[in-house]
């Protein structure tokens, strides 16, 4: 990326000054970390497959094997992908912010747990994670951290089929997730917006929230979004290398009262 043009400098100006931060993040955030989004149009999982086949409880009901081996695919590449630069600086930012007594949550979209391999704390699952899978009959949780399931689909200990601990399609959110999602953009004066698409409801009605509450907005993401004309900044960018200069940028500007530290730009 060239030198950071002016949208960046604001932004990273205000986000020096914020008091409560809040984040939400999507898959765009773990593109460079080589997990595909859902999206993009060559490279979106839902370019190749379709989402009725594979992400919905009707789905799962239908044909379990493939629906699981699907998901079971997924959490092996996960296992591959290591936190980029963008998942770095956002834990810098929660570290910097909290010691100087501010308030920051990140709320992501992601399943994937890069952020908390990064260093991230209390992270915000909108849409529950991969490397849990429950009973859908006893509803016992286990982690899976170890190589892909033998048969499929996965059975558990009292005979019920086991499934991803993710949302899907027509599904409700966890309800203490949403509700501290919503709480947290509510009295927020910073909101960034990284590497989503803003199609999926209700995460992406947190945009709108954020807006409507006054806070300062920033999109960042390669390609437009139906929110980026109401963004206070949006800025077209992989956020692996837009959010380090960001974020770098703006823990220099709280470091000096403030003011703008043109030595990190
Ligand atoms: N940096 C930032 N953004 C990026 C990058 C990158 N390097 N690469 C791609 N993007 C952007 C794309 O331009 C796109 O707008 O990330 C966005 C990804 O959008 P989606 O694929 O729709 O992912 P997301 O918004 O997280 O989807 C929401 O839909 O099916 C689901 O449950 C799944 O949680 C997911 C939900």
């Amino acid at each position: 990326m060239s030198a950071p043009d002016n949208d960046i400098i604001q932004a990273a100006q205000h986000l020096g000054s914020a008091k409560n931060i809040a984040v939400l993040t999507g898959a765009g955030i773990s593109a460079e970390s080589g997990i595909p989004t859902f999206r993009d149009a060559l490279t979106g999982w839902w370019s190749k497959y379709s989402l009725t086949d594979l992400a919905t409880p009707q789905a799962f009901a239908r044909d379990p094997e493939r629906v699981t081996r699907w998901y079971d695919e997924r959490r092996c590449i996960i296992a591959q992908c290591r936190p980029n630069p963008g998942h770095v600086a956002l834990a810098t930012l929660q570290r910097a912010i909290v010691e100087q007594g501010k308030r920051f949550t990140l709320i992501t979209q992601n399943v994937d747990r890069l952020h908390q391999a990064a260093g991230s704390t209390d992270v915000i699952e909108l849409h529950g994670t991969l490397w849990v899978w429950r009973c859908v009959d006893c509803d016992k949780e286990a982690e899976e951290r170890g190589p892909a399931f033998q048969s499929f689909p996965p059975h558990c200990t009292c005979g019920g089929l086991r499934r991803p601990d993710i949302v899907w399609f027509g599904e409700d959110l966890p309800a203490d997730a949403m509700d501290a999602a919503e709480r947290a953009v509510a009295s927020c004066d910073f909101f960034m917006s990284v590497g989503t698409s803003a199609e999926v409801y209700p995460a992406a009605g947190l945009i709108a929230q954020a807006v409507h509450a006054g806070a300062d907005v920033l999109e960042i993401n390669p390609t437009a979004t139906s929110f980026s004309s109401q963004a206070t900044w949006s800025v077209r960018g992989k956020s692996g290398e837009v959010l380090p200069l960001i974020v770098q940028a703006a823990l220099g500007v709280g470091a000096r009262n403030g003011r703008a530290c043109p030595r990190y730009m």
